[in-house]
């Protein structure tokens, strides 16, 4: 019998199962394992056997994806590209059930209730996430989506209020209207109060009504301040709890504000949730590039031999924003440039460059590698920390508010909105290799970008020849997170020409030039996993503590001696202090060379 390729798991997108060492084949109720020695490599092929013998099946590895050969479905089942080499059939209705594991699983459903629906994060970002992997098919087929806050709003103003985020950014063509009207219809309102267990029996009620019956699966995404974290966590458990299927809780960082603060939040929402419930969310990890620095690295043999003190002189993590804190000036003052960008995604950032090659790609080996980083991290001393905070600056006519301008900033604030720091890894692969971190609002452009430059060559032969200083001229590998996603690798090279002139150029992969689909958001990728349960990017709990363990010390020096932040007009290139502490440690920062 001839036979046709199928993708068993429900979800057109589903990258992550494919990482683990143990898969589970994406459906609520009957998830199938895998279970591979941890340190074997993964088959080529392996055998699946289902419960009764409807059909002969092969499971394969294609493209990175599962996929199962059933036999007798050609030419009866309408087929779909999902991606390279990976297509989805349509199983007729009488085939949904393959022994024992049901295809177009009709029996479960997952709710996803954003709690602080009426918030400027929702609105901007889950809503629309939520709405592209909709599009793109990647929800199971029974979903619904929640709305809770206090805000009182019928369904049909949620609606309202969402569509206006929503946009067709996939592929403008394919009938995007109908599948927002579709989406929309799928979005539902509840009012309540954060603190209370009425309320949320209330909204249970409601997910009960749309689950019809079905095995309820319960995301929650905490899209509210951090104060009232463990208040929604505490009445969403005891009230709004999944009966038979799983309940997930996403939370928003901040995660504290110290090592204390922090404990205390994990040791309260674990009085409700298992660890393996709670998915703390940087959504730094959803982005497509830092996503790839694994595959950058350890796919590509040339990468990897090179990723040591031997040939890194430095490294350099960058973040800057052409804004400042307009509308968020309230929750910043309270934490700050170095807790609200350094501790977390920069320092995530950090750890996935630096850690040792994991056993493989499942969450926990990641997550242990990481942790391993952050935990052989030296102290961070204050004299490697310099901070900033902008001030009122006018250019080109146009007057651009300082930081304390802001009405719900103090007019006194020390809060740094700019810092940069020194960072050091004790470990035999990094050791005396500076980690420069800079993040800053309010400054000449927006960026994220990750450099690494390497050393010079020894006795460089072309050193007469160059015109430049090849000292400093070293090479570059450029990862740029964003804006315009690219990798490049700044190479010496021969001018054309009859003479022997070196200048640097740009060997450059640019995404938009070389890939046509457009990026997703990162909190697609995440909130797609989270319903997959796919932890690899979310942050464990060890993972934080060891994170605030690095910076609280440092941030309560500089706090308890009022460390006045040295003043950078807005729209400029930040204090001049970050050039020093670079130039004490033998650095330029990259960002601000000439062709930059
Ligand atoms: P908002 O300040 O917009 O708050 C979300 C909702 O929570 C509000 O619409 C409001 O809903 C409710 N709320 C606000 N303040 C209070 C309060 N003091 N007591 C009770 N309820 C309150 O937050 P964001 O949407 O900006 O952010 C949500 C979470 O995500 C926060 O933890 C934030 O730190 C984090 N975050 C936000 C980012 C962003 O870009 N906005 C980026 C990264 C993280 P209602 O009054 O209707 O109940
Ligand atoms: C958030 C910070 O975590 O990240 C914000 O709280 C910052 O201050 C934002 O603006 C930046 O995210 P992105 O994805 O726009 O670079």
């Amino acid at each position: 019998m001839a036979s046709a390729p199928i993708s068993l798991s429900t979800h057109c997108c589903s990258s992550s199962s494919a990482y683990s060492n143990s898969s589970s084949i994406w459906s609520h109720q009957n998830p199938i394992n895998f279970p591979f020695p941890a340190a074997s490599p993964k088959p080529k092929y392996a055998s699946l056997q289902f419960k009764g013998n409807a059909f002969p099946n092969v499971v394969f590895m294609q493209d990175g994806a599962w996929t199962a050969t059933v036999a007798g479905l050609e030419n009866e089942a309408p087929s779909k590209n999902l991606k390279d080499g990976l297509t989805s059939v349509a199983l007729p209705k009488e085939k949904n059930q393959i022994g024992n594991f049901d295809v177009n699983d009709d029996k479960s459903t997952v709710s996803i209730t954003v709690v602080g629906a009426s918030g400027d994060l929702a609105k901007k970002k889950i809503f629309p996430a939520l709405f592209a992997l909709y599009y793109e098919d990647c929800l199971p087929e029974h979903f619904t989506i929640f709305g809770y806050a206090r805000s009182k709003m019928t369904d049909a103003e949620l609606r309202d209020m969402v569509s206006r985020t929503l946009t067709c950014r996939i592929d403008k063509r394919e009938n995007c209207g109908e599948k927002m009207e579709q989406f929309l219809q799928r979005c539902f309102y509840h009012s309540g109060q954060y603190d209370s267990q009425e309320n949320f029996a209330e909204l249970d009620k409601a997910l009960k009504e749309h689950e019809a019956g079905r095995v309820s699966n319960r995301l929650f995404y905490l899209s509210i301040p951090p104060n009232i974290f463990v208040d929604a966590v505490k009445c969403a458990s005891l009230s709004a709890t999944a009966s038979a299927g799983w309940t997930r809780v996403i939370v928003e960082k901040p995660f504290g504000r110290d090592s204390e603060s922090s404990a205390a939040l994990t040791k309260s929402l674990k009085q409700y949730l298992t660890e393996d419930q709670i998915f703390r969310i940087d959504h730094y990890l959803g982005k497509e590039l830092v996503e790839n620095l694994s595959v950058l690295r350890f796919s590509n043999l040339i990468f990897e031999p090179l990723w040591s003190r031997q040939y890194i002189r430095n490294v350099q993590l960058i973040f800057s924003e052409d804004f400042g804190t307009e509308g968020r000036g309230g929750y910043f003052d309270h934490y700050g440039i170095m807790r609200d960008i350094m501790q977390n995604h920069l320092l995530q950032i950090l750890a996935l460059f630096a850690m040792e090659t994991p056993v493989s790609l499942d969450a926990e080996d990641i997550r242990n590698e990481k942790v391993k980083v952050l935990r052989s991290m030296r102290p961070i001393r204050a004299d490697d920390v310099i901070i900033g905070q902008y001030k009122s600056h006018t250019k080109g006519g146009v007057s651009y508010p300082g930081y304390t301008d802001d009405k719900t900033v103090p007019k006194d604030s020390l809060t740094p909105t700019f810092a940069a720091a020194a960072l050091f890894i004790d470990n035999a692969r990094w050791d005396g290799v500076p980690f420069l971190m800079k993040a800053g609002k309010a400054l000449h452009d927006k960026r994220a970008e990750i450099r690494v430059q390497f050393r010079n060559v020894p006795g460089n032969l072309y050193n007469r020849n160059s015109g430049t200083d090849l000292d400093q001229a070293t090479n570059e590998l450029v990862i740029r997170v964003q804006p315009d996603e690219a990798i490049y690798l700044k190479i010496n090279n021969k001018v054309p020409g009859l003479g022997m002139r070196l200048d640097q150029s740009n060997l450059n992969l640019l995404y938009k030039a070389r890939y046509s689909k457009e990026i997703p958001d990162a909190y697609e990728r995440l909130l797609l996993d989270a319903v997959e349960g796919e932890r690899r990017l979310f942050i464990r709990s060890d993972e934080l503590d060891a994170a605030w363990a690095l910076f609280t010390p440092v941030l309560k020096n500089l706090e308890e001696n009022r460390k006045v932040p040295e003043y950078y007009p807005y729209g400029s290139r930040g204090p001049v202090g970050a050039h020093y502490l670079a130039a004490r440690y033998n650095v330029k920062w990259g960002d601000l060379g000439v062709d930059e």
